[in-house]
C-alpha cells in the first residue's frame, strides 16, 4: 500500500488512503468528510459555487489562493492546507467579517452560490491583509477580479459588491499565517512519492531529475499541472486516468527569470503569476488579456505551460506568445530541445512532443523600442469566457517602414497559427493605410475558419480583418492611439 496523502484541514492533519487519484477535492469534502458547505454547480470551473482556498508553501513562502475544488484532484492537496466556508466562523462563534458583510448588505438570497462568494471574498480579504491594507476597501477593479469566477442567479451582484467593500469596515479577523506556515513546513516531503489507490497511480515528483526519470519510465502517463483542462476530462468527459504525473510540486518549474533579453517562465508558473511577470514588461498591451483570461480561481490554479501544452486552437496565450517570438523549451532524458513556439503545433491536438518529453519553460523576448504590439480577445462576455477569435500583431518599425511582422490568431484554424500572407504584405512596406488594407485582404488567404457555436466562419474572418484595422489605428506612425487609453484595467 502507498503512503497516504496528507493535508491540513480544520485544525488537523488529514490522511487519505483509499480515494481514487482522480477524486475531486469537492467530492472528498462532501462525500468523505461530510463537509457540505461547499457546493457543486457546474463541475467545470465556471460557476464558483465550489470555491475553496488552498494554502501552500511556494519557495518557503505561504501562499493562500482561491481555486475551484470541483476540478482539482484530492492528491494535489498533499502538503497543503484546505480552507472551506466551514473555517470562516470565528472561535467565539461569531461570523467572519466576510460573512457579516454579506448578511448586512443582503448579499444572499437562495444561498447556493454564497459559500463560493464567501471564499472568493475571503481570498481577497487575506490578500489585502498580506499587503498591509487591512481596513481599506478594495477597489472596484479588485472586487470584479476577485469575483470574476462566481456566478449568482438570484441576488444580483450589487449587494455582493457592497459586501466586498463593507467587510473592510468591520472589526478585523486575525489569521495566524506563521502558525500555518509552520504546520505546512512539517508536512513537506524531502522526495517525491507515488500515491496508489483503486487501480490508479498519482506520482508527485519534487525535482526536475525525478520528473525526467518518471516521464521516461511512464511515457504514456498523463502530465497534470493546474488541472483546469484535465479536471474537466474527468468530471465532464468521464475519462479514466490511471497513471498521472503531477507537476505541481516541482519547484524548478515554478521559476521566473530574465536573461539575455528574454523572460523565462517555468511551465509550472500559474497563469496569474505568469501574466503578472509578463505584464511588467508589456502592461498596456497584455493587462486586459490577463484580466480576461478565465477567472481568478482558474488563473490561480492553471499554468502558462498547461495552456501552451494543451494547445487548444482557441487558447488565449499562444497568439501573443507567437507574435512576440517566444521559444518553447522541451525537456526529456536526452536534455533540452528549443523550438519556436509556432513550430510546436503540428495539427489539431498534435504537438511536437517526443515520448518522455515535457514542456519545461517558455522564453519570451522582452520589449524593444521599435516594436508595436497588441493582442485582442473577442468573446461573448468580458470575464470567464472562451474566445471566438484571439489575435496578436507585432511589427518592428524602422522609421515608418515595417522591417518585421509577426501575426498570429486563435480561433481561425485547427492550431494557433501565423498569418504568412498578411505578414508578407506588411514586411518592407510603409506602415500606412494602404499597407494595412493589403494585409487585410491577405488575411483571407491565410485562414478558412470554421463555424461553430461561438461564431460563424464569416464573422471570424470579418472580425480578424477588423482587428488588423484596429491594430493599425492604434499604432499608426502619424497619430497612434495610446494603448492605455483603450485599456481601463491597465489604468485602474
Ligand atoms: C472555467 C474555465 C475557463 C477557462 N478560460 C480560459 C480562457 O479564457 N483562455 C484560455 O486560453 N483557456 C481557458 N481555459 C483553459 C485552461 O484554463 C488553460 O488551458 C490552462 O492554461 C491549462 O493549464 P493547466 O495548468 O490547468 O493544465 P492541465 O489541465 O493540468 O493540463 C492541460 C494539458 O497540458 C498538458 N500539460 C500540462 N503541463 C504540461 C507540461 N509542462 N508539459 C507537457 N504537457 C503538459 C497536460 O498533460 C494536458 O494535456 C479555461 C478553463 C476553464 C475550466
Ligand atoms: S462547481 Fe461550478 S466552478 Fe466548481
Ligand atoms: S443567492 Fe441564489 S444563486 Fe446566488
Amino acid at each position: 500500500m502507498s503512503e497516504p496523502i496528507r493535508f491540513y484541514y480544520r485544525g488537523a492533519v488529514r490522511e487519505v488512503r483509499d480515494a481514487q487519484p482522480t477524486q475531486t477535492i469537492l467530492q472528498h469534502l462532501r462525500e468523505d468528510l461530510h463537509c457540505t458547505g461547499t457546493k457543486e454547480g457546474c463541475a467545470e470551473g465556471d460557476c464558483g459555487a465550489c470555491t475553496v482556498v488552498i494554502g501552500s508553501l511556494e519557495g518557503g513562502q505561504l501562499e493562500l489562493k482561491a481555486v475551484n475544488s470541483c476540478i482539482q484532484f484530492t492528491p494535489t492537496l498533499d502538503g497543503k492546507a484546505l480552507f472551506t466556508v466551514e473555517d470562516l466562523q470565528q472561535q467565539d462563534g461569531s461570523l467572519h467579517p466576510v460573512q457579516q458583510a454579506l448578511v448586512e448588505c443582503h448579499g444572499s438570497q437562495c444561498g447556493f452560490c454564497t459559500p463560493g462568494f464567501a471564499m472568493s471574498l475571503w481570498g481577497m480579504y487575506l490578500k489585502q491583509e498580506s499587503h498591509g491594507l487591512s481596513g481599506r476597501a478594495p477597489s472596484r477593479c479588485q472586487i470584479d477580479d476577485a469575483l470574476s469566477g462566481n456566478l449568482c442567479r438570484c441576488t444580483g451582484y450589487r449587494p455582493i459588491i457592497d459586501a466586498a467593500r463593507r467587510m473592510a469596515e468591520l472589526p478585523a479577523a486575525a489569521f495566524d499565517r506563521a502558525a500555518l506556515a509552520e504546520r505546512l513546513g512539517a508536512l513537506q516531503r524531502a522526495h517525491g512519492f507515488t500515491y496508489e489507490a483503486q487501480g490508479g497511480r498519482f506520482h508527485v515528483p519534487r525535482t526536475l531529475d525525478e520528473l525526467v526519470a518518471l516521464r521516461s519510465e511512464h511515457p504514456a502517463a498523463l502530465l497534470l499541472a493546474g488541472s483546469t483542462d484535465v479536471g474537466l476530462w474527468v468530471t465532464k468527459h468521464m475519462r479514466e486516468l490511471k497513471e498521472i504525473i503531477y507537476l505541481g510540486q516541482v519547484e524548478a518549474l515554478k521559476t521566473v527569470s530574465e536573461n539575455a533579453g528574454m523572460l523565462e517562465i517555468g511551465a509550472g508558473v500559474t497563469l496569474n503569476e505568469a501574466y503578472a511577470a509578463i505584464c511588467r514588461h508589456y502592461p498596456a498591451e497584455l493587462t486586459e488579456m490577463w484580466q480576461r483570461f478565465a477567472s481568478l480561481p482558474i488563473r490561480n490554479a492553471g499554468t502558462l505551460g498547461g495552456n501552451v501544452a494543451n494547445g487548444s486552437p482557441i487558447g488565449d496565450s499562444m497568439p501573443w506568445l507567437i507574435a512576440l517570438g517566444t521559444q518553447i523549451v522541451l525537456r526529456g532524458a536526452a536534455g533540452e530541445r528549443v523550438l519556436a513556439l509556432e513550430n510546436f503545433y503540428l495539427g489539431y491536438q498534435q504537438k511536437d512532443l517526443q515520448p518522455g518529453e515535457f514542456v519545461q519553460a517558455l522564453r519570451i523576448p522582452l520589449r524593444r523600442d521599435e516594436l508595436r504590439f497588441r493582442t485582442y480577445k473577442l468573446a461573448k462576455r468580458f470575464d470567464q469566457d472562451i474566445s471566438a477569435v484571439c489575435a496578436a500583431f507585432a511589427i518592428t518599425l524602422d522609421g515608418d517602414t515595417v522591417t518585421d511582422a509577426r501575426i498570429a490568431f486563435g480561433g481561425m484554424a485547427a492550431t494557433p497559427k501565423r498569418a504568412a500572407s498578411a505578414e508578407a504584405a506588411l514586411t518592407g512596406q510603409a506602415w500606412n493605410e494602404a499597407t494595412m488594407r493589403a494585409a487585410f485582404d491577405a488575411l483571407a488567404r491565410d485562414y478558412a475558419p470554421l463555424s461553430d457555436m461561438r461564431a460563424s466562419s464569416s464573422y471570424r474572418m470579418q472580425a480578424a480583418q477588423n482587428l488588423l484595422r484596429r491594430f493599425w489605428l492604434e499604432t499608426r506612425v502619424d497619430n497612434p492611439l495610446p494603448a492605455a487609453a483603450l485599456n481601463a484595467f491597465a489604468a485602474g
